[in-house]
């Protein structure tokens, strides 16, 4: 029943021991860090779908743990924010990805004098059960693993996230995301799902399954053009627009009114008042934005006042905000 998991992971098998360039094209900028220098190698087998480090996130050393290590990039970024021995955990199902990241590690470490790979642990584990201990994480990241699961894997593999962060932690997610019906023989396409190319969520869904594991605040930081699935090419009547996201999961308390979602509005005051008080802790000053979770903007839009604006979604949301 679970045939592709297996076949996941003799895709990453194959990927470790020949890099495979194209195999999760992304446009989103790689890092430039003073004194960070990336190796060719760990570019070549970028196969993430956007980014999970932001340094906003990893302020004071944080215990970072990474699922799905790929080459190793973004670990050695992270690393890059925790240069302590073990600071940075990777996890990674198979074999011949912990053996090439390690690899790489050694490889970057001849680049980047600040670099050592002991900062990096590197664990043989599955994302369904990490084998790591409850509380003991600050940042979890994971780039274009979750979306090739399926719901039960999914809610599993979220449930273990929630479970290794401390209360306020954060998951940094990057994935595939589709707000089309995908065509149910493309999803039960094992390898296209392993190449994170038919598993995608519309993007409510997914933050639903997160927000139902507990997540009280989630921020969607980035949407982007990912991939287009034509009938040329793939079993589809009609093209599939995939777009990849990145999105932040806090293991903050669930408000009693339901999880606070950013997707990048704000409320914008222009009445002759000196100020706006909503007496539910937003405070907006005549003609200043301030940044809202959906929530609050659906109870501001309720009011239906003639001197509040309230900005569509950004799905670019950086920081700020009321909750
Ligand atoms: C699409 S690649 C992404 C790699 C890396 N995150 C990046 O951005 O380059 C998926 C990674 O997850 C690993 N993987 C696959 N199934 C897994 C599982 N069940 N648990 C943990 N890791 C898994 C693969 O070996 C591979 O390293």
């Amino acid at each position: 029943m679970n045939d592709y998991l297996e076949t996941t992971k003799a895709v990453y098998k194959k990927a470790a021991e020949t890099p495979d360039v194209g195999l999760c094209c992304t446009t989103t900028p790689v890092w430039q860090l003073p004194d960070l220098e990336m190796p060719k190698i760990m570019l070549d087998m970028n196969y993430g779908c956007g980014s999970t480090v932001n340094p906003r996130d990893l302020v004071n050393n944080p215990t970072i743990l990474y699922v799905g290590v790929g080459g190793g990039m973004e670990l050695l970024q992270f690393s890059y924010f925790n240069r302590n021995k073990g600071g940075v955990i990777g996890v990674d199902v198979v074999d011949e990805m912990l053996t090439a990241s390690a690899n790489n590690f050694k490889v970057a470490e001849t680049l980047n004098p600040w670099f050592q790979s002991d900062f990096i642990t590197l664990k043989k584990g599955d994302a369904l059960q990490l084998p790591i201990e409850d509380n003991s994480i600050d940042v979890a990241a994971q780039n274009c693993l979750f979306n090739i699961f399926k719901e039960e894997e999914l809610k599993q593999a979220l449930k273990e996230m929630f479970r290794v962060l401390k209360p306020h932690g954060r998951l940094v997610l990057s994935d595939p995301i589709c707000d089309q019906d995908m065509p149910e023989a493309l999803k039960n396409d094992d390898t296209l799902r392993a190449l994170c190319l038919s598993g995608s969520l519309p993007l409510n869904d997914y933050i639903k399954m997160i927000t139902d594991i507990g997540f009280g605040t989630i921020e969607i930081r980035a949407k982007r053009p990912y991939r287009i699935l034509s009938p040329n090419h793939y079993d589809t009547a009609e093209n599939i627009y995939i777009e990849s996201v990145e999105v932040c999961a806090i293991k903050d308390p669930m408000p009693v009114d339901g999880p606070c979602v950013f997707t990048g509005k704000s409320a914008i005051y222009y009445g002759t008042e000196e100020y706006f008080d909503d007496h539910n802790g937003h405070v907006l000053m005549p003609n200043q934005p301030l940044a809202i979770c959906d929530k609050t903007a659906g109870a501001l839009a309720a009011l239906n006042r003639d001197d509040l604006f309230i900005s569509p979604s950004t799905y670019f949301y950086d920081g700020g905000g009321c909750c």
